[in-house]
């Protein structure tokens, strides 16, 4: 095996290590307040972020015992504006916040139920929706299809476009000089593979060793690595343990003409089985014969409990097109122009990894699940903060759990497992 040479680069306030919309929210949070970071990653953005759909659903991704997630989600939704703002003035590059909200519609009188029990379920955790008549919903989305049994508005569900956002992210990562104006540097994103973390006779994480032989001094790293291929990185780092397992998602973006797609956010369930769809704003079309007028529009998701192969399934593309047709007819006449097969980050408990980890100098970013674009500008705050020590203090809502942040704690999973004796039951 060739071992490359060893090269000395820069030292780093901070190394993360992953470069998707969660990673790059990390650093550039934290290039702006002034701390040297360098992002390592072979293909920034090519995990989950490129998949993403970009639905900012903190009200119509809650789900039965999980409240906790949703009290993390509506935190960060409710960062989303200034977020995308502030970011949209870093880098000069639009990230497609759409304000309109989600329509979520039921297609038969079984999935109408379904629709009510999750309705029921945010009024209980006072989350922001309202049933509608079938012909209020389609007064304000006329594209929706003709067969409904019903629909409910959320007006705080948004979207943005992820690969604009991981563009203008990327931009502003490079071009950040730090707030405080005396340091150089700002961030770098190096497009090579973290291999090694290198711990001191303390026991603190001091550098990243990269797979071309460079060694990355730091003085802090944060893991933002979602579902790596290779996940070899803390086999050699005892009392870190960030449990990720892979849910594999499906989505498809259309490239609609004028006049075909919705205005909203539309979510449905068909026949027991929950699809979205998520226009973007003219002009995002994408492939032959597309034009200004153009939208892209993506189509999700398939959730499957297993790796990420990178297989797009015919099966899982003719019934995400055959329900979200159910719901959006117009889409029929839409061109397909990109399906994408990843995996989403998951945890055992389907809350978050954020923060400080068990060895010194070694922080996590992941595990997103669901809701990673969601969850970035939360998670870059809090990282930021625990980075700091409190010297960039994360200010949340009056109305959080004051132990918001306490649930993603990464050490929840980081109970020490011995080596079982020679020839013991495993
Ligand atoms: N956030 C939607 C999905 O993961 O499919």
């Amino acid at each position: 095996m060739h071992v490359p040479e060893q090269r000395e680069l820069p030292a780093r306030d901070v190394v993360v290590v992953g470069g998707g919309i969660v990673g790059l929210s990390v650093a550039w949070r934290a290039a702006r307040a002034g701390l040297t970071v360098t992002v390592l990653d072979p293909s920034p953005g090519d995990g989950a972020t490129h998949a993403a759909a970009g639905m900012l659903a903190a009200v119509t991704e809650a789900d039965f015992g999980e409240e906790h997630l949703t009290r993390l989600n509506l935190a960060s939704a409710a960062r989303w504006p200034a977020f995308a703002a502030d970011l949209a003035a870093a880098s000069g590059q639009d990230v497609g916040l759409q304000r309109r909200g989600t329509l979520a519609v039921a297609y038969d009188r079984d999935d109408l139920a379904v629709l009510r029990r999750v309705l029921a379920l945010h009024r209980r955790w006072g989350l922001a929706s309202a049933e509608v008549p079938v012909a209020e919903a389609r007064r304000r989305e006329p594209f929706l299809g003709p067969r409904l049994a019903g629909a409910a508005l959320v007006d705080g569900d948004r979207a943005v476009d992820p690969r604009a956002v991981h563009a203008a992210l990327t931009r502003a990562l490079v071009h950040a000089d730090g707030r405080a104006g005396s340091r150089a540097g700002g961030g770098a994103l190096v497009r090579r593979a973290a291999v090694r973390l290198e711990q001191d006779h303390a026991g603190r994480v001091v550098a990243v060793h990269d797979d071309a032989g460079g060694r990355h001094t730091a003085g802090a790293v944060v893991l933002a690595t979602g579902t790596p291929r290779d996940d070899t990185l803390l086999d050699g780092v005892p009392g870190v343990r960030l449990p990720v397992r892979p849910v594999k998602g499906l989505t498809l973006r259309l490239d609609a003409g004028p006049g075909l797609t919705p205005e909203h956010v539309v979510r449905g369930i068909v026949q027991g089985r929950p699809v979205y769809v998520v226009p973007r704003p003219a002009g995002t079309g994408t492939g032959p014969g597309s034009g200004p007028e153009h939208r892209e529009v993506v189509v999700g998701a398939t959730s499957d409990e297993r790796p990420d192969d990178r297989r797009a399934e015919a099966g899982s593309v003719f019934s995400l097109l055959r329900d979200a047709r159910a719901l959006v007819p117009g889409l029929d006449e839409a061109a397909l122009v990109d399906v994408t097969p990843r995996a989403r980050p998951a945890t055992p408990d389907n809350l978050p990894l954020i923060g400080a980890t068990a060895v010194p100098g070694l922080l996590a970013a992941t595990g997103h699940g669901r809701n990673g674009v969601l969850l970035a500008p939360l998670t870059a705050d809090a990282v930021l903060a625990a980075l700091t020590d409190g010297g960039v203090p994360l200010r949340l809502p009056a109305d959080a759990p004051a132990d918001l942040l306490g649930a993603a704690d990464p050490r929840r999973f980081a109970t020490t497992t011995r080596r079982a004796p020679e020839g013991a039951p495993a």
